[in-house]
């Protein structure tokens, strides 16, 4: 399976100009790479301008249209290309983002047809090895009756907050291998083996050049999502090499 490196770019750059720019520099390295799917996921008024590259959307609105301002639905992602949609970052759950709206989110990406990739972390850097409350409390309600047919079509992502660029320092690959497995095991629960592992699950929380081959090759998690250095074409195209080249 190929690996997923999507980058989230947030609020992030402040021109399409300059979006346009990136997204062609790092269009080439994408298209190159025969072993990874790299997806650009744009403050949605850059969309146009990053259609160099396979096309992800930060966030989507549950209902298909209708009288709901501020909100853009999985049609109109559809009608632009978007592939895939990032669903309850830690960014929108601290601005009040509920598992029940994540939900609501989750089952309207797949229903059309697009990837879900839901976020799921915990807050505070943890002791020992044991599953947050917080990352089973996400699971169970952010995929509350969604048909199974449809999981083939999810990514889970593991992204505890503390991790994250703009919070802390980058998780270790041990870790990382260790909360993929507890994570699978509760997908395993939830809908059984064949499902659980057919989900990817990838990691996120400062990723960057020197440590994203080793999340893949000591975390072994199926892909990658990042933030900060996404926003620097050289990092990001030698993410997608050192991944590349495992
Ligand atoms: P970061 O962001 O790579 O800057 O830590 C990742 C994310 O929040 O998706």
């Amino acid at each position: 399976m190929k690996k997923i490196i999507i980058a989230n770019w947030k609020m992030n750059p402040k021109t399409s100009r300059e979006a346009e720019i990136l997204a062609r520099g790092i269009s080439e390295a994408a298209k190159n790479s025969k072993n990874c799917e790299v997806i650009i996921a744009p403050p949605f008024v850059h969309i146009r301008a990053v259609r160099s590259v396979k096309l992800g959307a930060q966030d989507v609105f549950w209902e298909k249209s209708g009288p709901y301002t501020g909100e853009i639905s999985t049609l109109q992602l559809k009608a632009y290309g978007v592939s895939l949609v990032l669903v309850g970052h830690s960014e929108r759950r601290a601005l009040g983002e509920t598992n029940e709206e994540i939900n609501k989110k989750i089952k309207a990406v797949l229903e059309s047809g697009i990837k879900a990739v839901l976020c799921v972390g915990e807050i505070e850097k943890q002791k020992e090895v044991a599953f947050p409350v917080i990352i089973h409390q996400e699971l169970k309600e952010g995929l509350r009756g969604i048909n199974k047919s449809l999981l083939k079509n999810l990514i889970v992502v593991y992204e505890p907050v503390w991790a994250i660029s703009t919070h802390g320092k980058a998780d270790s690959p041990k870790n990382v291998f260790e909360m993929s497995v507890l994570i699978r095991r509760e997908l395993l629960k939830m809908f059984g083996k064949k499902t659980a592992f057919s989900i990817p699950i990838i990691y996120g929380g400062s990723v960057d050049e020197k440590n994203a081959a080793d999340f893949i090759k000591y975390g072994r998690v199926d892909g990658l999502l990042v933030g900060a250095a996404s926003l620097n074409a050289k990092k990001f195209i030698e993410i997608i090499k050192r991944v590349s080249e495992l």
